[in-house]
């Protein structure tokens, strides 16, 4: 019966984690100053009928739609924003041109039915009639409307930019109440705004950046931070919150006895050496808390009834999914004969310590080698060339300063950008890649 209990609390567990670690989470942490900020230009639109306009700007996984959804959940308590807020949320991936985007707030505004088949002559007549239809029974007081834009400077990409225009146009004459927040990860995207539209723009730009807890605080306070959301996120709900979580969770009870021990383990594992010293590398190569997420759920996935404890191992294991680099990742997508090319690259690289080379010389290494093995079928110069070129269109190659571009193409400099780590890794990574190449790329040459 023991064995039961404890096969099944570990059931719960992983169902429980994974919950906690994948739902997202509308409670918003840090940043205190810029979700006040974006609060109060919110509930002054809602509560006084101003108009204002902000740009929230953060690179991805920083938080922006965290932040926005957890000023809205605050909000929604409020009575007036309930009964008389209309929120626009619009996505400059799926609203694609300015048509779609005003169908859409349309729709949101539900105020289909009231547009019908009427016909308008320009995009703001459209706009503004709509806004219209916002006012209620005594013709004074308009229902204030929150247009969210996701991904903004897609939006800036629109024909004209009519939409950005007329709804930055309203919001600074304030001709309806309405705030207009849009969400990007440019930190320059007012440089793409066209004049007319920027001059209409508040320029309140709010800026998250991850890491960035608090500019009083150490710098070292940020990986602290990175390390307290570990054990969070991996902890199971002390005696106290057991109440609270169930409710949320109320098919996943868990015994109090049995949490308090994980928790104690889980606390064990944030002062471990190796834990802290993983994480810190995963924290310098990726900072971002959506792919932490994903890490610790793949950890998470791991536990079972035959696994019941999440050893250092295997956050070791997970790791290697995540910490791996971007370009070596690229490099396991190459033909073989582009893998052969990038190691005589490395080979030439080594040979004449990172000094560029031209297609030439990578050419005579390839065939060289090719003639070497019988194995290796040789193939014409232009596919060589083909394969060349799109090492250069993927970037592993910068054209080398003062390249004379009326040289022929098989004649141009080129310095390659992979370490020869990069590209041994690569090479034990690729699947099939046939025993002779893999030797090659070992042999310390000439
Ligand atoms: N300050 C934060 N507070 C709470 N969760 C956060 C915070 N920053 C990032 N996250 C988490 O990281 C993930 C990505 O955040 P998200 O808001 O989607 O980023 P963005 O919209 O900037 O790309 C989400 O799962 C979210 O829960
Ligand atoms: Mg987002």
């Amino acid at each position: 019966m023991a064995i039961d209990f404890q096969d099944n609390m570990i059931l719960l567990t992983r169902k429980y984690l994974k919950r906690k670690i994948m739902c997202p989470e509308t409670k918003f942490r840090h940043h205190v100053k810029e979700r006040l900020h974006i609060l109060e230009l919110l509930k002054r639109t809602v509560e006084m009928g101003e108009s204002n306009s902000a740009l929230l700007i953060g690179p991805r996984g920083s938080g922006k739609t965290t932040l926005i959804n957890s000023v809205l959940k605050e909000l929604s308590s409020m009575k007036n924003f309930k009964d008389n807020t209309l929120i626009v949320n619009l996505h400059g991936l799926v609203h694609t041109d300015d048509r779609l985007a005003l169908k859409d707030a349309t729709r949101q505004m539900q105020l289909e039915n009231v547009v019908g088949d009427k016909v308008f002559g320009t995009f703001a007549e459209n706009l503004t009639f709509l806004l219209e239809c916002l006012k209620s029974g005594d013709k004074k007081h308009s229902k204030p409307v929150i247009f969210i834009l996701d991904e903004f400077d897609l939006f800036c990409e629109h024909h004209n930019q009519t939409l950005l225009y007329n709804l930055f146009d309203i919001a600074q004459s304030a001709q309806a109440p309405i705030c207009v927040i849009g969400m990007t990860c440019r930190l320059d995207v007012i440089e793409l705004l066209e004049k007319r539209v920027k001059s209409r723009f508040s320029h309140r730009q709010i800026f998250l950046f991850p890491g960035d807890t608090s500019s009083s605080e150490q710098p070292t306070s940020a990986f602290n931070d990175r390390l307290e959301l570990f054990q969070h996120l991996l902890s199971l709900p002390d005696d106290e919150n057991v109440n609270r979580i169930e409710q949320q969770y109320d098919d996943c009870t868990i015994d109090p006895q049995f949490g308090s021990v994980w928790n104690d383990y889980i606390k064990t594992l944030v002062s471990n050496a190796t834990m802290i010293n993983l994480l810190k590398r995963m924290y310098q190569i990726d900072i971002s808390e959506r792919s932490f997420r994903n890490f610790l759920a793949v950890v998470v996935s791991t536990l079972s009834e035959k696994h019941q404890r999440l050893e250092v191992s295997d956050f070791v294991e997970a790791s290697k999914m995540f910490s791996q680099d971007d370009k070596v990742i690229m490099l396991e997508g190459l033909s073989v004969l582009e893998m052969c090319l990038i190691i005589a690259m490395k080979h030439e690289t080594d040979i004449y310590e990172g000094e560029p080379f031209n297609f030439d010389a990578i050419y005579d290494r390839y065939i060289k080698f090719a003639n070497q093995n019988s194995s290796i079928q040789t193939v014409q110069k232009p596919v060589i060339m083909k394969a060349f070129e799109h090492i250069k269109n993927l970037e592993f190659l910068l054209p080398a300063s003062g390249t004379n571009s009326t040289v022929e193409k098989e004649y141009q400099y080129y310095k390659f950008l992979l370490t020869s780590q990069q590209v041994m890794e690569a090479v034990k990574n690729y699947s099939g890649l046939p025993t002779e190449i893999s030797q090659w790329a070992l042999t310390n040459m000439e």
